[in-house]
């Protein structure tokens, strides 16, 4: 596995898959009593924040201190930032503090790779996304949710699948063009032998999408059918400088997701949104809150997606989840209380 984690096109299957299984192992951590690892104690991770984030911010810090790191939290509202610094004195500043890794999410397209390949800061670099460019560890979660809910439970119920998603058909529908989550799940789920449909009213999907490794439709009644998986995306207004649609109206009768719709997928077939969800745009309240939808689910496989990266980047030696050893007091019981 490469040293930073910036775009989902990097990863190998083996990587992916790799990061998935560490994934499972964190995942039963959350089961335990004290759900802390002692893997990344004196390790520091800084979470840079240029644009606003709810629940990838809060992800990577539930991640990261359930691996035992410490934590700077570092948006650009209020910093030097917003005073005109730039990227490069923000990085060397970090790197005088010596920090082992850097999360940052960044409105332009490039940032991550600028701070990973420029030479500025020796720590390894996660993309928490960037523009409209990748969401890794997105795409990651979102294949995590989909090999949980989906392998192994095809339509004949038989176990025909791997630990890949081989054969599974995910449909991603709406703002494909201004979307890193699209982006990152088209790249994974194609090293993973996912089949994505993209499906978007034309002005929604960028340039050269014919040569992306997926179908596209304009269709979504034609292939709700034919999904295993439907990937609802909000809207990204903030990224639009143009009108891209008649109406919200007409936007939604075309393609949001309502019950009537819903019922078109087949019943094995899971809904997944990356949050935020905009109810009554492009999924309506009923589907959000059915028990198809993973979206809450997407959040908490978040957690152990971050915490298998971290540990995977930060290149833990011993097993990832080792137990404390018997009779000895748990590291954490300690930090917490020192914290406090
Ligand atoms: C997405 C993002 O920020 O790229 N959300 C997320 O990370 N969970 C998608 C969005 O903002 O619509």
């Amino acid at each position: 596995m490469k040293r930073h984690l910036i775009s989902a096109a990097d990863l190998t299957r083996d990587d992916a898959v790799l990061i998935l299984d560490t994934a499972e192992e964190m995942a039963r951590v959350a089961d335990r009593p004290i759900k802390k690892l002692p893997t990344l104690r004196g390790r520091t991770v800084v979470n840079l924040f240029f644009e606003d984030s709810t629940r990838t911010r809060i992800s990577f810090e539930a991640a990261e201190k359930r691996l035992s790191a410490d934590v700077i939290n570092f948006s650009a509202k209020g910093s030097s930032v917003s005073k005109g610094e730039s990227l490069k004195d923000t990085a060397q500043t970090l790197e005088a503090m010596g920090v082992d890794a850097v999360v940052i999410r960044h409105p332009a397209s490039g940032a991550p790779h600028r701070l990973a390949a420029s030479g500025w800061i020796d720590a390894a670099v996660i993309n928490a996304g960037d523009g409209t460019h990748q969401h890794p560890t997105q795409a990651l979660l979102d294949a995590f949710t989909l090999r949980r809910r989906l392998v192994g439970r095809g339509d004949d119920g038989t176990e025909t699948l791997g630990r890949d998603l081989a054969g599974q058909r995910v449909t991603v529908v709406g703002d494909i063009l201004h979307s890193r989550v699209a982006r990152s799940n088209v790249d994974l789920l194609h090293t993973l032998g996912a089949r994505v449909t993209l499906v978007a009213p034309p002005t929604l999907l960028p340039v050269g999408v014919e040569h992306w490794p997926c179908e596209v439709s304009y269709d979504l009644d034609a292939v709700l059918p034919k999904s295993d998986a439907v990937m609802m995306l909000r809207v990204q207004r903030e990224r639009m400088s143009a009108a891209f649609f008649p109406t919200e109206r007409e936007y939604t009768r075309r393609y949001g997701l309502d019950a009537n719709r819903m019922a078109k997928m087949p019943v094995h077939a899971i809904v997944m949104h990356p949050g935020p969800m905009v109810r009554g745009m492009e999924i309506t309240a009923e589907v959000a809150d059915s028990d198809r939808c993973t979206v809450v689910e997407q959040v908490t496989n978040g957690v152990s997606i971050r915490m298998a990266v971290l540990y995977l980047l930060l290149g833990g030696n011993e097993p990832a989840t080792t137990p404390h050893p018997s009779g000895e007091r748990p590291a954490a019981t300690t930090e917490s209380a020192e914290e406090k």
